[in-house]
């Protein structure tokens, strides 16, 4: 299933995780990582592991995600011990160095599985796939490295900053600077090579609804098909921005239709623009997300 907003929620904080099932996310990512302060992490884990616990996976309106600390930092076999017998959807792994990290974690996860009696496999992936200086070079490895848990990936710039020793990410224009559009421009490819989602990452801003509107519809044009929340009142609005409108719906259907009335040939004309096979893919793309978002108990009251 399509994840169009992913929402953070730190793992030590009653308060907010009471406040996860009502967002409206098509994902919560139960956060132990970078929002958690190290006094804390022993703290967490409990909470995160009850909230799974109680939310059992066929009965959950929304995925919920864990974000566990990075492999090497100490905390992370602790994290997967107390949160797999949860059944998460997935588990979101920071500063994942390239392919080889996240086999690491794959195959943590096929031994936890089978001790929590789950369906093996069942548990998918989501590498923040640019948060170390090495990892940008690794992008392009997930294509074909026979991750069968990958379901996405996703990009960060204030870690890669820090990796960095800058003391910016921003141009002077308040864009991101070159090396974060590269990273970023990386991930949406390796994604779309490894037939995963390319995922947005956060507009930290949670007031500005209107930046945050205009950066997903950019996001989306290019091709990402979701984004990281970190705030309740941003989820209404990437849904919103990651659902086809109903005017793209119907060009949709309309290039299909001109496509499905001349059939054997390749090329059409539409309102005076020539269509060929490229827009067509496009086409079958958008009914798909609009099918999907707009029918049955996704779909946005
Ligand atoms: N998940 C669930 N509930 C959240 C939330 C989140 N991510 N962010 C805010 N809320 C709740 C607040 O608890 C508050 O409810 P309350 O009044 O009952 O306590 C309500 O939504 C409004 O919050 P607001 O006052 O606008 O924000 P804040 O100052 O309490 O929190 C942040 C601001 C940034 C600290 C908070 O949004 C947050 O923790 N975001 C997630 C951070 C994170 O996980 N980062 C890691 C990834 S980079
Ligand atoms: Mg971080």
């Amino acid at each position: 299933m399509t994840l169009r907003s992913l929402l953070f929620v730190p793992g030590d904080s009653p308060r907010k995780l009471a406040k996860g099932d009502a967002a409206g996310a098509d994902a919560l990512i139960l956060d132990l990582e970078d929002s958690v302060a190290p006094e804390n992490k022993a703290g967490a884990r409990p909470l995160v592991s009850a909230y799974l616990a109680e939310r059992p996976r066929g009965a959950r309106a929304t995925e919920l995600w864990v974000r566990i600390n990075p492999l090497d930092s100490g905390y992370a076999l602790a994290d997967l011990a107390a949160v797999v017998a949860g059944d998460p959807d997935g588990i979101m792994i920071p500063k994942a160095d390239g392919p080889a990290e996240v086999r690491r974690l794959s195959h943590y996860l096929d031994a936890l599985e089978v001790q929590a009696g789950l369906e093996p496999g069942s548990v998918g992936i989501l590498p923040v796939a640019t948060e170390t200086a090495a990892a940008p070079f690794r992008l392009g490895d997930y294509a074909g490295a026979g991750l069968t848990r990958l379901r996405g990936l996703t990009w960060g710039a204030e870690d890669l900053s820090a990796a960095v020793g800058a003391s910016t990410n921003l141009d002077p224009e308040g864009g991101w600077a070159f090396t974060y559009r590269l990273a970023r421009s990386l991930t949406l490819l390796a994604a779309h090579a490894a037939g995963v989602q390319a995922i947005e990452t956060l507009h930290v801003d949670f007031s500005d609804e209107a930046g945050l509107r205009e950066s997903c519809r950019r996001a989306r044009a290019e091709g990402f098909t979701g984004r990281i929340a970190i705030h309740p009142a941003q989820v209404r609005p990437i849904n919103e921005s990651f659902t086809p409108s109903v005017a793209e719906a119907d060009h949709a259907r309309r290039v299909v239709a001109a496509f499905a009335a001349t059939p054997g040939v390749g090329v059409v004309g539409l309102d005076g623009k020539m269509l060929d096979m490229p827009h067509l893919k496009q086409a079958h793309a958008v009914l798909a997300a609009w099918t999907a978002f707009t029918t049955g108990d996704r779909a946005d009251e």
